[in-house]
């Protein structure tokens, strides 16, 4: 402005003025492109770093695009996906969102007409066949992709002090479960939590589940009981809610009160020995300052060698975002191997794309790589990608309730009708 007077005082022509003011004006809206609010529940534990380190790549690449990091704390999205639906609803959509690819997308939102298709976008960014086949048909419905997976968490691993171990003399964690009980009334006896668990936010508890239940059905059965081929009277159903009931008496007194990231704590302090949860364990893990195979191993959950828990963390692009160019660019870097290989060392989870750098994933993660490309792949229900909303929902409760009474009988019977009711 001050710079404008003086030209006006030293009798600048006015013409002259007007254009230099337009073109600064052009600038600055060349130059400042807005917003963008990324929507998700990675507020901590190997999940907010691995959540920064994936920004750092937007920003350097669009440095004028600010980002709102619009999150919700709650492991596996416990009030974040309540938050979202409550804004999708009201027509007030964040730009992009965390979403697990399978039913959470398509029954929740896709089918509601709420998200845009994605596909020509992926053509035109040159990567549309970059991405493994399973993980894009779960992010697609009716032919078109509705979401970008950024990763593949895996679901069913068991983490392990190793330290506590040896010192109770455990040379090798067996595969099964009677042994595994075994071992696990060793650990008990020698002062040791066998298995830590913290389901103050339920879903965890679902989540040892449904690895239990991967177990005692087989792959083929488990994904036979999401396309109708089983049903839940199946012998394999009983067999893990038994399992779930034995495993409660090694647990942690404690466990209504934790969160999954305080089960893993235990491990990582030397309370507990073992601990199942999904692989952002590991990214917890590393956040910590543990190393993958020096101060902890893992394995598979017994009786699931072979199977493959997937877990995908997708981001998708609502209709009616407000600032729906920017949300373009953030999706572009949420599919570019630069974003998925800044992120998902850090996360604990293995890229989506093909065509990653091998070489930038560690032990745990390598292991999880060969085991992705090689073993039975079985979607996950808690992580949103078996079954519809409402499945998924009653399970939880019905497990929840069974965790505190008991009751194999009445469990069988409420999981038995909301199959009846929502698949
Ligand atoms: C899962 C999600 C993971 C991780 C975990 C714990 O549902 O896919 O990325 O964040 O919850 O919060």
């Amino acid at each position: 402005m001050k710079m404008i007077f003086k030209m006006l005082k030293r009798g600048v022509n006015v013409g002259l003025l007007v254009i230099l003011v337009m073109l600064l004006s052009y600038s600055s809206m060349a130059f400042a492109v807005g917003q963008v609010e990324i929507f998700s529940w990675w507020t901590g534990g190997g999940e907010e770093e691995g959540l920064n380190a994936i920004y750092e790549v937007f920003k350097s690449e669009y440095p004028d695009v600010e980002i709102i990091n619009a999150t919700v704390a709650g492991g596996a999205g416990t009030n974040a996906k309540a938050v979202l639906k409550t804004r999708m609803i009201g027509g007030n959509p964040p730009d992009s969102f965390q979403v697990h690819g399978g039913m959470e997308l398509t029954d929740t939102y896709v089918v509601t007409g709420k998200m845009e298709s994605l596909t020509a976008h992926l053509k035109e960014w040159g990567i549309y066949d970059k991405f493994p086949a399973d993980i894009m048909e779960i992010c697609s419905y009716e032919g078109e992709v509705y979401s970008i997976p950024v990763n593949v968490h895996r679901g069913n691993v068991l983490f392990i002090n190793k330290e506590i171990l040896d010192k109770v003399g455990i040379s090798s964690v067996p595969g099964n479960w009677p042994e595994f009980i075994e071992t696990l009334k060793k650990i008990k006896a020698a002062g040791y939590v066998p298995l830590s668990l913290g389901d103050k936010n339920k879903w965890t508890a679902t989540h040892l589940f449904e690895t239990i239940l991967l177990s005692t059905m087989g792959p083929y059965n488990y994904n036979g009981l999401w396309n109708g081929r089983v049903n839940f009277s199946y012998q394999g159903v009983k067999d893990a809610l038994d399992i779930l009931l034995e495993l409660m008496d090694y647990v942690n007194d404690d466990h209504a009160a934790l969160t999954w990231q305080d089960a893993t704590l235990m491990v990582f302090e030397g309370k507990a020995a073992f601990n199942v949860m999904g692989d952002w364990a590991e990214g917890y893990l590393k956040t910590l300052g543990w190393t993958p195979g020096k101060e902890f191993n893992w394995m598979t959950v017994p009786g699931t060698k072979g199977a493959f828990m997937i877990v995908t963390d997708t981001f998708g692009l609502p209709k009616g975002t407000p600032n729906r160019e920017n949300a373009l660019k953030w999706l572009k870097i949420v599919a570019s191997v630069e974003g998925q290989d800044a992120f998902n060392p850090i996360k604990g989870s293995i890229p989506a794309r093909l065509d990653a750098d091998k070489s930038l994933y560690d032990i745990y993660l390598t292991w999880s790589m060969n085991d992705f490309a090689t073993n039975a792949l079985c979607p996950s229900i808690i992580h949103g990608s078996a079954a519809p909303e409402g499945f998924t929902t009653a399970l939880n409760d019905a497990l929840n309730i069974f965790i505190a009474e008991k009751d194999i009988s009445a469990t069988l019977n409420s999981i038995q009708n909301a199959a009846k009711d929502y698949l």
